[in-house]
């Protein structure tokens, strides 16, 4: 540790924490305490309390407390030693050096410093004068403002061979420091330096302080190789460290509790001058541990916003294997491709930061994106494939470090992985069925009115049912907004679904009914055309058009009851995993297994029984068939009658 207690202790003691605090929450004196609205959450009422005696914040709403140094962590997402050296040079303590520190590297590292200064002023002196025509053409292509230049810093490097060595001499730098700050280069053969960047595009990049640690050149020619140049590898700059953008990120990263990293430097350059303020770029290299770290600090699920191409996905998912060694409870990290190898400055250029904040707001969590790229590469249609795939998957979850989040990862592959083999398994033996449907489209909402509608046209099943249609929640109002929609939802499902259904909508004596209602809540225009409708259907479906047996309809009705409320115990399965408690004891592990394990079964007795059904319609309609003439003459019979209805209801 580098600080010793009683060094902390001093800065504390100079430091009030009210005062501190006091810099971002409006403070009140109540007794002996301060107190205010909490910088954590949104409250109308003060809630959060500062205590100067005892050195310390506590917010009630948020559960949060600590000492000053903490407030900047918590407040700043500064790291520790960023808070320390700050408070220090408020309190004016004078720190002592790390152990490690010998006073001539201190100097160097100033002198590296005052050099990329020095450096970053001309190139943007070069940008904005005479030589720098090109570079402005240029930028002027890229749809950056004057203000996004000036924010930035973007400079422009001239094209000879050492204008900026010789400006750098002419300020009394060193060559050795030119040379250590990576913007010169010796050649081998002991003639002079010469420097490194030579007809960029510069931006600088800065370090936590906002200090120029090194730069990014760009090429302005569409075909400059190398695209961008970085500077190398030098005492303040470590790429694997480096976020950039990350001084203008932090504040409003912690602000909105949210942070984009993003591949490229005008990327993050866009992103920002879009207005989301909250971007940084990694620097085209593989994430390291210790950007995914610094990342934590600034939000607890920063969204990698990578290209939509190969490339991009790649590196998305080189991304995931850095990062679930480290993942802990509170951190992960969200992920999101943007179409056809856009990246984010082409993306908000085409279709606007609007569509940007949208396309951010679909990330995609990091389990599902590693679920997926697993998936993508396996074969699960058989039991050798299955083991492979599970061993796969295990293998990678048990590279999480953090216990608890390891065990809630297992948890969620154990379930997903018995659910998958489920599929895929009676993928290969049936076909699928409407009630299947219900878990995976959204047609059980239509089967929920057309239910809903059933109930309403025969009185003997509404009060059979009404008690189990209210239990699973869709029992509502049976005004002509209903009659519509389920008049709409029946045409589309019998120009798209199964015959089944079409049976069970279009009972006959219900239809009739039906239609009487449905002419009297909307008028007359039209009756022509829906009665014909009404006609052709039923020549459509002979089944319709006779009286079933052995209560066929009435045990339809009952399997898609089941099947809805199997459907809603799957949804209430899978909002129980999505929101797992931090700690699961084995106890819990096994109940929900149980569940899906039971879920799963009846999935199956379902699956059967809709088989069945399906069987049992296409015998009566075999059977309907020989009847022939006699039930075709029946069906005009009744829609005869229905007419007659209909007309004396507005004749009324
Ligand atoms: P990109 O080529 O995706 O960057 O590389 P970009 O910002 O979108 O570039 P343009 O200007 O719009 O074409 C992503 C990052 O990879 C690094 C840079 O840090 C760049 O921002 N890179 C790329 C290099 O270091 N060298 C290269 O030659 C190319
Ligand atoms: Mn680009």
């Amino acid at each position: 540790m580098r600080f010793g207690n009683d060094i902390l202790d001093e800065i504390r003691t100079r430091l009030p924490c009210s005062v501190v605090v006091g810099r971002r929450v409006k403070l009140q004196k109540s007794g002996r305490e301060w107190k205010g609205l909490s910088p954590f959450n949104t409250e109308k009422t003060p809630s959060f309390y500062v205590n100067d005696q005892k050195g310390f914040y506590h917010c009630f709403s948020s559960g949060k407390h600590g000492d000053i140094f903490r407030f900047l962590m918590e407040t700043e997402g500064a790291s520790f030693m960023e808070a320390v050296e700050r408070l220090a040079n408020d309190a004016g303590v004078t720190l002592p050096k790390a152990a490690d520190y010998k006073p001539e590297d201190t100097q160097k590292r100033l002198d590296i410093y005052d050099a990329l200064e020095l450096a970053a002023q001309f190139f943007q002196g070069q940008y904005t004068g005479a030589n720098g025509v090109k570079a402005r053409e240029y930028v002027a292509t890229r749809h950056l403002s004057d203000k996004t230049v000036r924010e930035f810093r973007i400079g422009y490097a001239p094209d000879g061979r050492n204008a900026l060595l010789e400006h750098l001499r002419g300020k009394g730098i060193r060559d050795d420091m030119i040379e250590a700050a990576g913007l010169a280069i010796r050649p081998e053969d002991g003639r002079d330096l010469y420097d490194r960047f030579r007809g960029r595009l510069m931006f600088p990049i800065q370090d936590t302080k906002g200090r120029v640690v090194a730069f990014g050149g760009r090429g302005l020619a569409a075909d400059a190789k190398p695209k961008y140049l970085n500077s190398n590898e030098t005492d303040v700059f470590k790429k694997g460290q480096m976020l950039f953008n990350g001084h203008r990120a932090r504040e409003a990263a912690f602000k909105a509790k949210s942070v984009i990293v993003v591949e490229g430097y005008m990327d993050a350059i866009a992103v920002y001058q879009a207005g989301i303020e909250a971007v940084v770029a990694t620097l085209g290299t593989a994430f390291t541990e210790e950007q995914i770290t610094t990342l934590w600090r600034f939000a607890p699920e920063p969204i990698i916003c990578f290209d939509g191409d190969k490339a991009g996905r790649a590196a998305a998912y080189r991304a995931i294997d850095r990062i679930l060694p480290v993942l802990n409870v509170g951190h992960s990290f969200k992920l999101t491709f943007l179409p056809q190898g856009q990246d984010p400055d082409d993306f908000i250029r085409s279709q606007g930061v609007d569509a940007f904040r949208a396309a951010m707001d679909l990330s995609s969590p990091l389990w599902n994106v590693l679920w997926e790229r697993e998936l993508g590469l396996a074969n699960v249609s058989g039991p050798d494939g299955q083991a492979s795939f599970e061993a796969k998957i295990n293998n990678l979850v048990n590279q999480i470090g953090d216990s608890a989040v390891k065990r809630r990862y297992q948890l969620t592959a154990r379930l997903m992985l018995a659910d998958l083999f489920w599929k895929a398994n009676k993928k290969n033996t049936k076909k699928g069925t409407i009630s299947d449907n219900l878990f995976t489209n959204d047609a059980g909402v239509r089967i929920e009115t057309i239910l809903l509608g059933l109930c309403v046209h025969r009185p003997d099943f509404a009060e059979k049912y009404t008690d189990r249609l209210y239990n699973i929640g869709f029992i509502g109002g049976t005004n002509g907004q209903y009659y519509l929609k389920f008049f709409e939802d029946m045409m589309i499902i019998i120009g798209a679904e199964n015959e089944n259904i079409t049976m069970l909508t279009l009972y006959t004596r219900m239809t009739d009914k039906f239609f009487n209602v449905l002419n009297f809540v909307h008028g007359s225009e039209d009756i022509e055309k829906k009665l014909q409708y009404g006609w052709q259907l039923r020549a459509r479906f002979p089944s319709i058009q006779f009286e079933h047996v052995n209560n066929y309809v009435e045990r339809c009705f009952d399997h898609f009851i089941s099947a809805l409320k199997l459907r809603d115990a799957k949804r209430d399965l899978d909002s129980l995993v999505k929101h797992l408690p931090i700690e699961i004891d084995k106890d819990f592990e096994n109940r929900l297994i149980a569940n899906q394990r039971y879920i799963l079964n009846h999935k199956e007795l379902i699956h059967v029984e809709a088989h069945d059904l399906d069987e049992e319609a296409s015998a009566m309609r075999t059977a309907a068939g020989t009847q022939g003439k006699r039930s075709i003459e029946h069906a005009e019979q009744q829609v005869k009658t229905v007419q007659n209805e209909a007309e004396s209801i507005l004749n009324f």
